[in-house]
């Protein structure tokens, strides 16, 4: 009998920072999604603690961060026995391509990544080297592991579209070794802004406490903060141009309860901000409120977390060694 041939599932690939929480600005731009595509694709998630030290780290709080943010990440969703899901420096491969790749990189393609100049604006006592080639890390990351589609906010779309010109470059000298990735970029919740100033995006380090939502933010503080959101003074839940914050409000509650605009409009239509506020945060702590219940349950249990991020590693570690010899060979080093 002909044997049947079934097609490979395509390859995902995605990492977060683990510095500090969770933000809803990563939940809907990009965790959602990953947890999501688990059940199409095969899927390969890192914490990438290696690009958390372009900024300066303490590190006890360090070493705290990555492992409640891997806790965290399982908490939301993400399925040990579909995916791929370890700490980026317990794969040396990552250190070892991001450093080739530097070298197939151009000082200005790198200078011209907004990401780095907003950095540099912020952190200009600590323009680093690795501050500027953040994205050669970024690029190998994803090149080793083949990935088709990286699901990734609008922010990372520079990164990923510099990763392809480096992977066609590098294709380009030594044939095909290289993937090339797609930026997959969800329609709404992209772009999650600031609840405080929404002509910027949702961030962490925006010292302003109020402008941003932490997964691990219990029921209270999220409906003061939603409550305390920027909007204008119209009071008409609809979506238009140059309303910045009732439209982030929208794109939220549309991700949050995955209803269009029109039955957003609907439902509040001749309704104050305040009913919708309070209906957003809601929707958002409904999203969360299980995540921190099963977040609470797994933390505590290091040896069942340090089992699973090491059995990962080493996964992780097979592929990527597999892809890092096939570079090196056609490079010319002796391996
Ligand atoms: P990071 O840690 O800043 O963010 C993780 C993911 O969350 C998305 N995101 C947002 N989406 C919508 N609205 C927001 N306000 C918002 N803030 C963050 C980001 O776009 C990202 O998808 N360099 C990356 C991490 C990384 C990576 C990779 C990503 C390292 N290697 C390889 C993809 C592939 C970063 O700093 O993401």
């Amino acid at each position: 009998m002909e044997e049947k041939q079934y097609p490979k599932p395509k390859t995902m690939f995605s990492a977060i920072q683990p510095s500090g929480t969770i933000t809803l600005g990563n939940y809907l731009g990009a965790l959602r999604h990953w947890i999501n595509l688990q059940k199409e694709y095969f899927c390969i998630f890192a914490l990438a603690d290696l690009h958390t030290i372009t900024v300066r780290q303490e590190p006890l709080k360090m070493r705290k961060n990555v492992l409640e943010a891997y806790a965290l990440l399982i908490a939301c969703g993400i399925d040990l026995d579909k995916c791929i899901f370890f700490i980026q420096s317990h794969v040396k491969a990552h250190s070892e391509l991001a450093w080739i790749l530097n070298c197939y990189a151009q000082f200005g393609e790198l200078a011209r990544m907004t990401q780095f100049k907003d950095k540099s604006q912020n952190h200009k006592d600590n323009i680093n080297a690795g501050l500027f080639s953040y994205p050669c890390l970024m690029a190998a990351d994803i090149l080793l592991y083949k990935s088709d589609f990286i699901p990734i906010g609008a922010d990372q779309k520079q990164h990923v579209e510099l990763t392809r010109n480096i992977a066609e470059r590098f294709n380009g000298i030594y044939g095909e070794v290289f993937s090339i990735p797609e930026p997959y970029i969800a329609k709404t919740g992209a772009k999650i802004m600031s609840l405080q100033d929404p002509s910027k995006k949702m961030s962490k380090s925006d010292k302003n406490k109020n402008a941003w939502i932490s997964i691990l933010d219990n029921k209270d503080a999220i409906i003061k903060k939603f409550g305390r959101a920027i909007t204008d003074s119209e009071a008409i839940v609809r979506s238009r141009e140059g309303k910045d914050g009732i439209n982030n409000l929208i794109s939220i509650y549309s991700c949050a309860t995955g209803k269009n605009l029109d039955e957003i409009e609907e439902e509040f239509s001749g309704k104050g901000y305040g009913t919708f506020k309070a209906a957003v945060a809601e929707a958002v702590w409904s999203h969360i409120e299980h995540i921190q219940n099963r977040f609470k349950e797994i933390i505590d249990d290091k040896p069942y977390l340090e089992k699973c991020y090491r059995e990962n590693a080493e996964k992780a570690s097979y592929l990527a060694e597999n892809t890092l010899k096939k570079v090196k060979k056609k490079i010319g080093f002796i391996i």
